[in-house]
């Protein structure tokens, strides 16, 4: 029995059947990869007691030698892995994505200061000045308007919107990929002071050379913000913006597998303001356990089956994403250059929230997402969010992507008819579905052929409860 079932059965309990959840499913969540053992044990570590705040041999409080040690191997080896040019420097304290972004306007910004990000529907990120507009007829009229600007909208939920001013591109309404000459056009409009590129649901690479000529252009900064293509970057599978950029943000535990965090990269004049801006500017203490995940899972980036699982998870995507376009799903921009992809549905019975339920109660667990021309709210959606990182590092390939666009279309066409039902009766039909039961049976057993690196005991005391 583990120590935890002793002391804590309630915790264990829970997290006994969290693993168990997530090794008889599919995760398809783009943003999500497990861990390795190794990453799961420094993250478990003693490392987590210590308080740390300030930089390598600078710290406020004494005992502070093996941290010390700790970040400097966490930062060589992420110049190491990114390829950092030598007047570049990292920070691997911000405790997470959104931190490192905000970190990077706090010393480069001031309030006010005009922010230039990706319009969020498109695929942007909501640290990148997101506001949303509740009104739909506004909203649909935006969309009609055929307009690549986003200039707010009345509810400014992120703090970024409320500290900054912002103007949003969006993606070109006909391609839904990046249209440089009218982010061009916007630039010069309105001479952002800082220009920022990378999101959440944007499958196609990014020329980061042209985006750094026109944030150049209007003396404006370049973020490039790598939070889901840090791994692939890292394997060189897809393009790297790092001594493109002005600065380049990234969280650790997505496609990077490193437990996790956020690391931050500029050039050695920048960082010090950035160093300065995560403390004393916005945190207090780093998260050392975090940070010895981090170090151990840039070393497991650092070995060449590294660039292999980056490689697979590209062609892994693009597979699931050729399976689904013969089962007539609609993709944003046409397919993938990375690990996701982006199903518009509207031509679809079932839209993003409804596609999702289904999937799930067959054991495919996914994310309703907005699309290009999203004229709907953010909890209903008319997309759907796919990712291979996760069952990439579990081991699947070719035949298991073409396996499970073959399920996503069975659900759809046995969820299709309770389409008009209300949410409650829908749930009830899902959960009542032999079909569906069936085929989370089926995703079970597949499942089982790629077991996690997770505690067998704890799961099987979870199942036998
Ligand atoms: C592009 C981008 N930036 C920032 C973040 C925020 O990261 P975190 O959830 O660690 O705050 C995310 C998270 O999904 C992201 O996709």
């Amino acid at each position: 029995m583990s120590s935890l079932k002793k002391t804590d059965p309630d915790v264990a309990a829970i997290i006994g059947r969290e693993e168990e959840r997530q090794q008889s499913t599919l995760s398809l969540i783009p943003s999500e990869n497990f861990f390795s053992p190794a990453v799961r044990e420094a993250v478990g570590s003693v490392m987590s007691h210590k308080y740390s705040e300030g930089n390598i041999g600078k710290r406020y409080y004494e005992g502070n030698e093996q941290v010390d040690e700790l970040e400097s191997l966490a930062i060589a080896r992420a110049k190491e892995v990114f390829m950092l040019p030598a007047d570049w420097e990292v920070n691997v304290q911000a405790l997470s994505g959104s931190n490192a972004n905000l970190a990077v306007y706090l010393a480069l910004l001031k309030r006010d200061d005009m922010l230039m990000g990706m319009y969020l529907p498109d695929g942007g990120h909501l640290s990148h000045g997101w506001s949303f507009e509740p009104d739909p007829e506004i909203r649909s009229a935006d969309v009609a308007s055929g307009r690549m600007v986003y200039l707010g909208g009345s509810r400014k939920v992120n703090i970024t919107s409320r500290m900054f001013k912002v103007v949003q591109y969006k993606t070109d309404p006909k391609t839904r990929i990046f249209n440089y000459n009218e982010i061009a056009k916007i630039a010069a409009e309105y001479k952002p002071r800082m220009l920022i590129t990378g999101g959440t649901a944007y499958p196609r690479n990014i020329d980061y050379v042209r985006i750094k000529e026109i944030a150049k252009k209007v003396g404006a900064f370049y973020l490039a913000d790598i939070a889901h293509e840090a791994g692939l970057v890292a394997a060189a599978v897809v393009p790297s913006p790092i001594g493109i950029a002005d600065v380049v943000t990234m969280t650790t535990h997505k496609t990077l597998r490193a437990g996790r965090g956020a690391i931050i990269f500029s050039s050695a004049e920048l960082m010090k303001k950035i160093n300065r801006a995560i403390l004393p500017g916005l945190q207090g203490g780093p998260h050392n356990h975090n940070l010895a995940g981090i170090c151990v899972g840039l070393g497991e980036a650092a070995q060449p089956s590294f660039r292999r699982y980056a490689q697979t998870v590209v062609a892994n995507a693009q597979r699931l994403a050729g399976e689904l376009w013969k089962h007539d799903f609609e993709l944003v921009a046409g397919g993938t250059d990375k690990h996701l992809v982006l199903i518009d549905l509207h031509t679809k019975p079932l839209l993003g929230r409804s596609f999702a339920r289904a999937l799930a109660a067959a054991g495919i667990v996914t994310n309703a997402n907005s699309v290009p021309q999203e004229i709907r709210g953010p909890a209903d959606p008319s997309g759907l969010r796919l990712g291979t990182p996760w069952v990439t590092t579990q081991g699947m390939g070719q035949p298991e992507m073409t396996k499970i666009a073959a399920w996503m279309n069975e659900v759809m066409a046995v969820a299709a008819q309770w389409s008009e039902l209300p949410a409650a009766e829908f749930d009830d039909q899902l959960a009542q579905s032999p079909e569906l039961k069936r085929i989370a049976m089926e995703v079970r057993v597949l499942c089982e052929k790629y077991p996690l690196p997770f505690t067998a005991e704890v799961r099987a005391e979870a199942t036998s409860e």
